[in-house]
């Protein structure tokens, strides 16, 4: 996939430019042809001769040097690229992006773009989750720029956290998924799927509802995961705090009733996963604002919602070829998710351990157990990322198994 793609590799200030080196070997080992812009923050972690041995090219450095200006400028430089890899992507030059500043060759070959650009952020734990930093990545996001990492782990400064930048295999594999579903090539491409996320909150009246604690981290994961494989994904999303994932249509809602409605307006779909954890009652709600009577308790009275996973499972024409609900569980996790996956008529359930301690309701990480017809399968515990990536691989391969 990334056979003679021609990839623009901008190399700011931080210490993860030490594992450019290797990046660009693994690179040319797939066929990709390799140019280097090393910012003068970064040629204090890597020579510009190990770029130039390492690429077989020139490494650029210079906006004002007359002699690349006339045989290589810095428009051409990202006209004959395919894609433009900021790798590491520090602090500054995401804000100098979001700036649109262009005080070196680097950030005037990203502002003189149009062709698509990923970043490869690296940076320290305080300086990645400051206000500044997030907001500069959403406001990247939204412009398409695809964002691989950061990881979890120790970062040069001694501190622990997320900031790492992440892993060459890692950024090859985004590479790869980004030239497969460039080229229509993802192996869910032609597939759509709808996938519900987050908590539903249910009005009791004007201003008060009830919830529950899903963040919608795994949900979203899972959208974002299929839509890299290349399918058209619909996520239908309760009230959350995450962003809308890359290339996702995404529907949102607050109730149960609304989430049934925009899934059944979702479909036809091949795949739909039920990611979210949508209340069980909705209280008959009140028009006004509740008053508060002293010595008095009002009683809630509460209707079924609909079950929007086994509304979906039901077997007719229109059903979707594979339908996975998760089960979240404090006890008998692994039987509890056979009776449901029966219960409810889906194809398999993910089950997931929610009891207290356990950290998946609202965290990063799942521990979970997938239950299909042929039997089940224990996961180790992943990041709810790496759970939705390798949930889209199994899907995608159920779905090539049949074709
Ligand atoms: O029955 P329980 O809530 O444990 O089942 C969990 C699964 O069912 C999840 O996949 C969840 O998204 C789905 N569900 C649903 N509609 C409901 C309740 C649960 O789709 N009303």
């Amino acid at each position: 996939m990334l056979e003679n793609r021609r990839i623009l590799l901008i190399v700011a200030g931080g210490i993860a430019a030490v594992k450019v080196p290797d990046l660009i070997r693994r690179l040319r080992e797939r066929g990709a042809h390799v140019r280097c812009i090393l910012t003068k923050g970064g040629a204090q972690f890597v020579t510009p001769l190990t770029l130039a041995a390492l690429s077989g090219d020139k490494c650029y450095q210079e906006l004002f040097d007359l002699k690349d200006e006339s045989e290589m400028g810095h428009i051409r430089l990202s006209r004959e690229a395919d894609i433009i890899l900021v790798a590491p992507a520090t602090a500054d030059i995401m804000a100098k992006m979001v700036a649109g500043m262009a005080d070196d060759l680097a950030t005037t070959a990203l502002l003189a773009t149009d062709k698509p650009v990923m970043i490869a952020p690296s940076m320290n734990v305080m300086m990645w989750t400051h206000p500044a930093t997030q907001s500069n990545l959403q406001i990247l996001k939204t412009r398409e720029v695809k964002v691989v990492g950061p990881s979890a782990g120790d970062l040069a400064c001694g501190e622990v956290g997320n900031g790492r930048m992440a892993e060459v295999p890692e950024i090859i594999a985004a590479l790869t998924r980004f030239f497969q579903k460039n080229d229509g090539q993802g192996p869910l491409t032609g597939y759509k799927a709808l996938v519900t996320s987050g908590p539903t909150h249910e009005p009791i009246d004007p201003v008060r509802y009830i919830a529950n604690r899903s963040s919608g981290k795994q949900g979203h994961a899972v959208a974002a995961a299929l839509a890299e494989l290349g399918a058209q994904v619909t996520l239908v999303s309760g009230p959350t705090h995450e962003a809308d994932p890359d290339g996702v249509n995404v529907v949102h809602v607050e109730t149960a009733k609304q989430m049934m409605k925009a899934c059944n307006d979702a479909l036809p779909a091949e795949i739909v996963v039920c990611a979210a954890a949508v209340a069980d009652w909705s209280p008959e709600n009140a028009k006004q604002k509740m008053k508060k009577e002293a010595g008095k308790t009002p009683a809630l009275t509460l209707a079924e919602n609909p079950d929007i996973l086994a509304t979906l499972s039901q077997p007719g024409p229109a059903r979707p070829n594979l339908v996975v609900g998760f089960a979240a569980e404090t006890e008998n996790l692994i039987e509890n998710a056979k009776t449901k996956r029966a219960k409810k008529n889906c194809d398999w359930i993910v089950a997931n351990d929610v009891s207290p301690g356990s950290g998946a309701f609202g965290g990063d990480n799942n521990t979970v157990h997938l239950v299909t017809a042929d039997g089940v399968e224990s996961w180790p515990t992943l990041r709810k990322r790496a759970v939705a990536e390798r949930l889209a691989e199994r899907i995608a391969a159920s779905f090539q198994r049949h074709l």
